[in-house]
């Protein structure tokens, strides 16, 4: 049976060119600076960003831990969306290592923080209170199915966080589809961030890694960071060459996987005991509500029929586009979807 996987952007396999580039890729020790296939995959990140420089990372909890411990000092708050990935996914690393505080304000619908909540989060220069080193967002948002921030909304987000004197990150993991959604350069999203971190290995589809960007004396705190933890590695460039193809390859065919979540989530929304607002998809994730039964037992029906999603939270399932999946599985995945939504309900809620 063919199995159609949506559980992750993150399942995607290297492209024959990707594994091409990794077999010849040139080499160097990246500890000491001489891998020239990860610098050269650093220089075209940062550029990318429109930022001075760029660091090679294992990967966006990395990035994120990284940029974290550049920013935060032990007992420093880092202001967060409470959907986010850095407070509900990353083993509360900030807080392990670096004795961070997370400090959780709503994130709507779309992943958006609210300004005036964060404006009032932000804390004064009293006795009390633990300073407010760090404001992140992520763009696109994992848990508010896949939504976008535009330049305005981080615009405005950073500059309460640099009024208070705190540096603003942008989990930007899936930043190139928030790019490709909005029709603009990744650069005018990351423009006020400090550092801004992407992933390689999602929907790029490398195997591994990924960047965060940001001014030269940033990125060198961030480097220090990355080798503190354990992440300096050696002849990166077999991985880092990867990174190359995708950031020349794949990053226009994003659109092919966003135009594929919107025609999930059309058929989807037609489906008995399915909530859904299909208006809601801007990029590649689908996140819906089953009514009728719980979640676990829709994903479990789907998967006996060869069709893989995942569910985020209690209720809900998630199924994401990717490069493994063209227009005739998001076929398949709705004829499947359906028999299963039109079947015998056999869990209770
Ligand atoms: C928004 C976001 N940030 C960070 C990460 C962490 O990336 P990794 O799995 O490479 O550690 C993910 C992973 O799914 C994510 O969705």
């Amino acid at each position: 049976m063919p199995i159609i996987d949506l559980r992750s952007d993150t399942v995607t396999k290297p492209t024959p060119e990707m594994r091409r580039a990794m077999y010849e890729a040139e080499v160097g020790d990246d500890v000491y600076g001489e891998d020239p296939t990860v610098n050269r995959l650093e220089a075209m990140a940062s550029q990318r960003m429109g930022k001075e420089a760029a660091v090679y990372v294992a990967s966006g909890t990395m990035a994120n831990l990284v940029s974290g411990l550049t920013h935060c000092g032990r007992g420093d708050e880092a202001v967060v969306g409470h959907r986010s990935h850095m407070l509900l996914y990353e083993v509360a690393s900030l807080a392990a290592f670096g004795g961070v505080q997370m400090r959780s304000v709503p994130n709507d619908d779309r992943g958006m923080l609210d300004p005036n909540t964060v404006e009032w989060a932000m804390r004064p220069d009293d006795a009390h209170q633990p300073r407010t080193a760090m404001v992140a967002v992520e763009n696109t948002h994992n848990r508010c199915s896949g939504g976008v921030l535009d330049a305005e909304d981080i615009g405005v987000l950073a500059e309460i966080a640099h009024r208070h004197g705190a540096r603003f990150h942008i989990d930007g993991a899936r930043i190139w589809n928030a790019a490709v959604a909005l029709g603009v350069p990744p650069a005018e999203l990351a423009r006020p961030a400090d550092t801004v971190s992407f992933c390689l290995s999602k929907g790029l589809s490398c195997p591994v890694g990924s960047m965060v960007c940001g001014s030269s004396e940033t990125i060198q705190r961030v480097r220090k960071n990355r080798k503190m933890v354990g992440g300096g590695m050696r002849q990166a460039g077999v991985i880092a060459a990867a990174g190359i193809v995708a950031l020349e390859t794949m990053v226009d065919r994003l659109a092919e996987d966003h135009d594929n979540a919107k025609r999930l989530a059309r058929g989807l929304a037609r489906l008995p005991g399915i909530g859904l607002d299909p208006s809601r998809v801007q990029s590649n994730i689908v996140i819906f509500d089953v009514q009728d039964r719980p979640a676990e037992a829709f994903i479990a029906a789907l998967k006996e029929k060869g069709v893989l999603a995942s569910f985020p939270e209690g209720g809900r399932v998630r199924m994401v586009t990717h490069y493994g999946i063209n227009a005739e599985d998001i076929d398949e995945a709705l004829n499947v979807a359906e028999s299963v939504s039109r079947g015998k309900v056999s869990g209770r809620r």
